[in-house]
């Protein structure tokens, strides 16, 4: 009898800004406990699932030398937690994985995170698993913290590690610009030196996070330009100095206001509409002050098969 190969199956995934990052004290577990506002972008990666003989993930796209490919690969954990979930055998799952790079690689977007939830989606509709968002999402946790984000999209709410989401009201979209660094920026050397700049003294601290809300549900983009806030922006710009000048360059170049996206380096910044966006990213690609200039526009929605058969 011949065995039936599915089709491979191709998802489309969001990137991630922080509009609102409190970090508080590190736990006993070396994370530290967030509140965060999670707005998804357009900036997106694909990633393509199929069965193989030659099992593994590829990584195309711009910067892609500097991403894993092997078991620490977000994607490829994602193939092996959903392989022990559905009952296959984890460390021989018979899979490629191809993800194309739209999002910057270590750019405090959540690429990776955003490549293992593609995977989750991709994989599910692969070996027709009947798994909902939400099945997905309790072993995207186990993944990483911004995985569970990645595979709803949105705008949410993120306490704990950042993985525990509430959908947040938000009524309007909003454009921005971003601005890549010319090199990655480690997520956890970012957190411990937020931890020694507190040793010392007491680094910017973003407000409550209430009126981020409420500004989203008014969906002002000044006033929301006004609240943006992000208490690991002060250690990535401790780390890479030449941010600043980014930041500052950004707002002089029109945009309402800037910051730093979760843990950097790439900086984020809110415009007042599509066409401002476009000037800005014109502007701020002249000024030398990064690697590449990009605009997307969020809330987008999450993981979505775009090629291929059906998934949750
Ligand atoms: O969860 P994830 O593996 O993406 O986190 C990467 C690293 O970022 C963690 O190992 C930790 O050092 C840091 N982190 C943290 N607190 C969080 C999320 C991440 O300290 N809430």
């Amino acid at each position: 009898m011949l065995a039936v190969v599915p089709h491979p199956v191709t998802v489309r995934v969001p990137s991630k800004v922080n509009l609102h990052l409190a970090v508080g004290d590190v736990r006993p577990d070396g994370y530290h406990d967030l509140t965060t506002v999670f707005q998804a972008l357009s900036l997106t990666d694909e990633v393509t699932v199929a069965v193989a003989d030659e099992p593994g993930v590829e990584v195309l796209g711009e910067n892609a030398d500097a991403v894993p490919t092997g078991p620490s690969n977000l994607a490829w954990r994602a193939v092996q937690e959903l392989a022990r979930f559905s009952g296959r055998d984890p460390e021989e799952p018979r899979v490629r994985v191809v993800i194309r790079k739209g999002i910057p690689v270590a750019g405090g977007m959540a690429g990776g995170s955003a490549d293992a939830a593609a995977t989750l989606v991709g994989l599910s509709a692969l070996w027709r698993l009947e798994v909902t968002r939400d099945d997905l999402a309790r072993i995207a946790a186990r993944i990483g913290s911004d995985v569970p984000f990645t595979l709803y999209g949105g705008t949410a709410l993120g306490t704990g590690r950042g993985e525990q989401l509430v959908p947040v009201l938000s009524r309007h979209t909003y454009h921005w610009v971003l601005a890549f660094d010319r090199r990655g920026l480690s997520t956890p050397k970012v957190f411990t030196e937020l931890d020694r700049l507190r040793d010392e003294g007491d680094p910017p601290r973003a407000g409550a996070v209430e009126p981020v809300l409420e500004a989203l549900a008014t969906g002002d983009p000044r006033q929301l330009a006004l609240l943006l806030g992000n208490d690991l922006q002060a250690a990535a710009v401790s780390l890479r100095p030449g941010l600043r000048r980014t930041l500052r360059a950004g707002v002089n170049a029109g945009a309402l206001a800037g910051t730093v996206s979760g843990s950097g380096p790439t900086c984020a910044f809110l415009c007042e509409d599509q066409e401002a966006a476009l000037q800005v990213a014109a502007e701020l690609a002249g000024a030398g002050v990064c690697r590449t200039v990009r605009v997307a526009h969020g809330p987008v929605p999450g993981a979505r098969v775009i090629g291929g058969e059906d998934a949750p």
